[in-house]
């Protein structure tokens, strides 16, 4: 190596930095861009009580950014010190920093701000006749006019240090983060105005919603002001908190709670750019809290798209730590699983109810469908067209006979799988208490569509299914149900199993050595599946048995696929692991196909099933398994009513 290349080293005096660096020092990890003063300038004025703040630029925040308030404002002698460095009305004590419950408490962010700009605030306290301005430059006051209130001024960012401000992108593009910055603070406080002004003209405006008595309703009034009428439209509202523990006195302060509202899968977008999430009324970039949001849409979301949400979270701020970085964007839990299981819970409680259930999507607290009006139309199914592959075991029925009707696994696989007997039909009684379609969410079927579709008339208008990403959902659903509740068998506590319906004629297929390899090394993950693949022959494997809920579908195709996912897994970790991944294949080679004739009666059976099925408005890879055409929609189509 060539030691010359390297300068020599200097042995220089320790020294204390100047004041004025320390704060250019600190201004570079708080103020990146025109956007991160409008975040600290507007944090203040909430912190100071403001009902309203107007926010003025010129060229994209970089020539002037002006914060307007109608806070408290500061008192003539404090105004020098809000200069100063760790200068703070926020806290005093270590206690105070702990359970902060304002914006800032650094007292960092007007020094820094002043180091790197020509700065000014106009202010006038709460119970003074005169306003006052502080140039921070020359440190001159003098005495201005003002309602109460404050107003801080920012001219050249970053003059006196250049290379920072070549860092900057155009105007329009520095104007957007501000907006941006605005957007998230308007998010956290309805009950505050915002109004942004750039180069003279109004911008953006959010009028302060009363929050008086119905800090929901303020919310979502914000949240369509600030995200538009599609969000709200394509949301679900979420208020949840845990319950509490057994013989647990309620406290004061819940451990956590969370509110907001989540979009529903099909509202996902390509870019993580609509989610929002508070803490303690801060917004926050947190990995917990972005990774619990995403694994509730695990799922019902395909591949790499991204949810939408605004979530809330408040909780004890002595159980979460904001003093982990310069700018607070970013928190950390004392808990961070308790958080985790929280905002899974809270987002995957929402997603679950299906919207078919009749949920207003503005207000999730609409009871669900009950499928007990639903079940007769299942004990009247007939099944002449859809040729059964293994006939039903007599028990099979009358277990399937003895469910309440209300069990919302009811086997709809299983009734379709048999053939109707005489006894069957007859038994098919006219319901008693007919419910009618109006009672049914998703309505009554009216066809089948080229094999694919089932038409079905609603109080609406028409709903179209897809009736294989709808059937595969539910069986989805159901396996993973069982594999959920199926009690533990004795000697194998922690081995819960897929009830299996052995075939009363082995199923036989040529195999490869790598199949049959496969199902030799993985004969107990396949148990576990419901599914018993064995040896032939050396080229034939035998299926056996099949997944009770699968009992109708194509026995070789469902062994190789399964066959096919297991042999990418390690035996012993590949139920855990991939469990969800399997029981998915499963599902899908079970469910209907397209192209087979389906009868009034089967149709309404699955329209019914959907209805009482958590998540089935998506199947498994996260598209829509139905949609409602209005009658609204459909008189447009015809230029009806105009
Ligand atoms: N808009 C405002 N209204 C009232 N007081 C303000 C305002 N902006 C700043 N201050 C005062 O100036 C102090 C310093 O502000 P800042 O440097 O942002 O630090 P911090 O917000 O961390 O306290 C604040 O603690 C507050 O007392
Ligand atoms: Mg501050």
């Amino acid at each position: 190596m060539n030691e010359s290349a390297f300068a020599p080293t200097l042995r220089r005096p320790i020294r204390e930095l100047p004041d004025a660096l320390i704060s250019q020092i600190a201004a570079g990890e708080v103020v990146e861009r025109p956007a991160s003063v409008v975040r600290e300038l507007v944090d203040n004025s909430l912190d100071a009580g403001a009902t309203q703040v107007t926010v003025r630029l010129l060229a994209g925040g970089v020539r002037l950014i002006a914060v307007e308030d109608d806070g408290m404002g500061i008192l003539q002698h404090e105004l020098p010190i809000a200069f100063k460095r760790h200068a703070t009305s926020k806290i005093g004590s270590l206690s105070d920093l702990e359970s902060v419950a304002t914006m800032g408490f650094r007292g960092e962010a007007l020094a820094a701000i002043n180091s790197i700009a020509d700065c000014a605030i106009l202010s006038r306290a709460s119970d003074q006749n005169s306003a006052y301005q502080l140039e921070g430059r020359t440190g001159e006051l003098k005495p201005v006019a003002r309602a109460q209130g404050t107003t801080v001024e920012v001219k050249e960012l970053f003059y006196s240090t250049p290379a920072r401000r070549k860092f900057l992108k155009t105007d329009a593009t520095e104007l957007a983060h501000c907006i941006e910055a605005v957007r998230r603070h308007a998010l956290g406080r309805p009950d505050v105005g915002f109004a942004i002004w750039h180069e003279g003209k109004l911008v953006e405006q959010w009028r302060r919603c009363d929050a008086g008595s119905d800090p929901m309703a303020a919310l979502n009034q914000r949240l369509a002001d600030v995200l538009g009428a599609d969000f709200m439209a394509q949301s679900i509202a979420i208020n949840w908190q845990p319950a509490p523990a057994p013989g647990a006195r309620p406290g004061p302060l819940p451990a956590l709670r969370v509110w907001g509202r989540v979009g529903v899968p099909d509202a996902a977008r390509s870019r993580a750019d609509q989610q929002f999430c508070y803490v303690n009324g801060r917004f926050v970039r947190d990995k917990v809290l972005t990774h619990a949001a995403r694994s509730a849409y695990e799922d019902v979301l395909h591949g790499h798209r991204q949810p939408v949400y605004a979530l809330f979270l408040a909780m004890d701020p002595t159980r979460v730590d904001v003093n982990v970085h310069p700018t607070k964007i970013e928190v950390r839990f004392r808990d961070s699983r308790e958080v985790h299981q929280g905002v899974r819970h809270a987002v995957e409680d929402a997603l679950a109810v299906p919207r078919s259930a009749g949920a207003d999507p503005m207000h999730n607290d609409a009871p669900r469908a009950n499928a007990e009006a639903s079940a007769p139309a299942l004990f009247s199914v007939s099944n002449q067209s859809m040729a059964p592959m293994y006939s039903a075991q007599p028990a099979m029925y009358l277990e399937a006979r003895n469910e309440p009707y209300g069990n919302r696994v009811s086997d709809l696989g299983a009734l379709w799988s048999r053939s109707p007997t005489a006894v069957e039909l007859n038994e098919a009684v006219p319901p008693a208490a007919a419910p009618t379609t109006e009672h049914w969410p998703l309505g009554r079927a009216l066809a089948q569509l080229q094999g694919v579709y089932i038409l079905s008339e609603n109080t609406q208008g028409l709903v179209i299914v897809d009736m294989h990403a709808a059937h595969e959902r539910i069986l989805y659903e159901r396996l993973k149900n069982q594999l959920d509740a199926a009690p533990p068998e004795a000697g194998q506590a922690h081995v819960a199993r897929l009830s299996s319906q052995p075939l009363l004629i082995p199923v036989t297929f040529a195999a490869t050595p790598d199949e049959v390899a496969t199902a030799e090394a993985h004969a107990d993950s396949l148990q576990t599946l419901g599914l018993e693949i064995t040896p032939f022959s050396q080229k034939t494997l035998a299926v056996r048995a099949v997944p009770t809920t699968l009992a109708q579908g194509d026995a070789i195709e469902l062994a190789r696929s399964v066959l096919a996912e297991l042999a990418q897994h390690d035996a012993n970790t590949v139920i855990q692991r991939a469990q969800n991944e399997l029981l998915a294949t499963m599902a899908c080679h079970g469910a209907v196909r397209a192209n087979r004739r389906l009868n009034l009666e089967e149709m309404n059976a699955l329209l019914r099933q959907m209805e009482a099925t958590e998540r089935s408005d998506q199947c498994n890879h996260g598209r829509p398994t139905w949609r409602q055409l209005k009658l609204g929609e459909l008189d447009a189509l015809f230029l009806r009513g105009r």
